[in-house]
């Protein structure tokens, strides 16, 4: 499974690039925002970081500005995932960029459907929101279920991003349906690693440890 990180933040990124973790990253109009910083810039500098897929999100709302916006992004480093809405304008961006070889994520689905469509128009990674649906009790994982069924159903080739992640369960149940690839912020990659019984179970190590007086180095 690939682990995409959910941020622009480029120190985040790069830590836990260094540590071999990263994938790709996502990004979208509210992470712009949070890393106070602009866009084509931002984007630049983690493209250089990641040679995974790289996402940006256009912000026009009709096909022609889309896909203009979308040719403008893809300039930005041979990586960059151009990330559209999940609309009929977003589908139709989608069908035209990447028949020109773009890699496109769809993003914003909420639905079996929406996703069965952007498989259709072409798309390289669909993005079901798991948290968002889980906000309003629907339950996120059944959707990342649903579509891998479909897609294994038909051979789509269309990778499953489960995304709107929120917590280390979204991860393991994402990994058991056989998500693609899960995007999720750094400090969910970070609490992957976190267990109290680890946490326990080291305490007791160094205090024995201490009571030997030995030293390794
Ligand atoms: O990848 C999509 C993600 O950024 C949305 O997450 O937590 O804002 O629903 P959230």
């Amino acid at each position: 499974m690939k682990f995409f990180v959910d941020t622009a933040d480029t120190q985040a990124i790069s830590d836990l690039n260094d540590l071999g973790m990263v994938d790709g990253v996502t990004t979208n109009p509210s992470l712009i925002l949070k890393s106070g910083r602009d866009i084509l810039e931002v984007t630049k500098e983690i493209c250089g970081i990641v040679s995974g897929p790289v996402s940006a999100e256009v912000v026009a709302l009709e096909a022609e500005a889309m896909i203009a916006e979308g040719r403008k992004l893809a300039e930005i480093a041979p990586n960059i995932t151009v990330k559209l809405p999940l609309t009929w304008d977003g589908l139709k961006a989608c069908k035209v960029l990447s028949g020109e070889g773009k890699m496109v994520n769809v993003t914003l689905c909420f639905s079996a459907n929406q996703a069965l469509l952007a498989a259709k128009a072409g798309a390289s990674f669909i993005s079901p929101f798991i948290g968002r649906l889980d906000d309003i009790h629907i339950d996120g994982m059944d959707l990342i279920q649903d579509i891998r069924t479909i897609y294994d159903n038909f051979g789509f080739e269309t990778e499953i991003l489960a995304a709107s992640i929120r917590s280390v369960n979204h991860v393991q149940d994402s990994a058991l349906i056989g998500a693609d690839v899960i995007t999720a912020p750094p400090e969910v990659i970070k609490k992957l690693a976190a267990h109290p019984l680890t946490d326990k179970g080291l305490e007791q190590f160094m205090a024995d440890w201490a009571k030997t007086g030995q030293k390794i180095l």
